[in-house]
């Protein structure tokens, strides 16, 4: 039987990456898929919308859209996410700040608000927080992203500790380095600073390699199936070991 048949479920960011990844998974498992993305124009794919996360009212149109042609929201996967800024706190400005915060803190919180009422109506739902190893732990040259990641972790917890007993669960996956192609992470640097980091990064790796996409994809098929029932207000850790010294 399909680990998450019938279900209806929303991907943020499913253009590419790990969203994208995540899409085709609960896909090829039995759900119906509904992509948001900034980008999603130019792809031929019915069920990937144009979407900002932070934009609000594109965020509570898309998700009443859902609920009507689909009748129900079982799942929300809250994976829109930028690196921000690669500077020192001291150097940036508020309009990074902002714009960093706006799509990785402000995105979740929006789209959880617009979906939650649906779950909370049907007594059921599960909502997966794309947070980062970088949620959970420090490191030099993204300080705002580092900062994001680890509101998502509490926002996460906390939307646990609050929908519990009304049937919808709440848990955070928190990836390590992962090859997504993206030309926006820190990978894709060129600068000096950032292939140092790389380089460090990688080097601190216990399993000695990055992973991939699919890899941060089962982890949410996971928590997207009733599989991980008694589940909620956790942090599902994916990173190659990378936390672990
Ligand atoms: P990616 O850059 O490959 O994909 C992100 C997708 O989000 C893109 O399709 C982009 O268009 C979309 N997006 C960006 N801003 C948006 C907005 N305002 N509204 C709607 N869509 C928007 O990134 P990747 O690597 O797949 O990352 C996915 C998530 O995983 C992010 O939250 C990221 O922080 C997190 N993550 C990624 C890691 C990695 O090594 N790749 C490690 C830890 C966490």
């Amino acid at each position: 039987m399909p680990r998450v048949d019938g279900k209806v479920c929303i991907v943020t960011g499913a253009a590419s990456g790990i969203g994208a990844a995540t899409r085709a998974l609960l896909r090829d498992e039995g759900a119906t898929v509904i992509g948001f993305d900034r980008n999603a124009a130019g792809q031929s794919d019915e069920l990937l919308w144009t979407v900002d996360v932070s934009d609000q009212e594109a965020v509570s149109s898309a998700v009443a859209r859902v609920a009507e042609r689909y009748g129900r929201i079982d799942v929300l996967v809250n994976n829109a996410g930028i690196p921000g800024p690669k500077k020192p706190s001291h150097e940036v400005t508020l309009e990074e700040f902002e714009h960093v915060f706006g799509v990785n803190v402000r995105g979740t919180w929006l789209c959880t608000k617009y979906v939650v009422p649906h779950m909370l109506e049907a007594g059921r739902g599960s909502i997966v927080n794309m947070s980062s190893m970088y949620g959970l732990v420090g490191n030099s040259l993204i300080p705002t992203y580092h900062a994001t990641k680890g509101a998502i972790r509490l926002l996460t917890k906390a939307d646990a500790a609050t929908y519990a007993t009304r049937g919808v669960r709440v848990n955070s996956v928190h990836p390590g380095s992962i090859d997504t192609g993206s030309k926006t992470s820190v990978r894709a640097d060129t600068s000096e600073a950032a292939q140092e980091y790389n380089r460090r990064t990688l080097a601190s790796i216990p399993l000695g390699h990055r992973g991939e996409p699919i890899d941060i994809a089962y982890g949410v098929l996971y928590l997207a199936s009733d599989e991980s029932r008694y589940m909620t207000g956790s942090e599902l850790v994916i990173d190659g070991g990378y936390t672990a010294i």
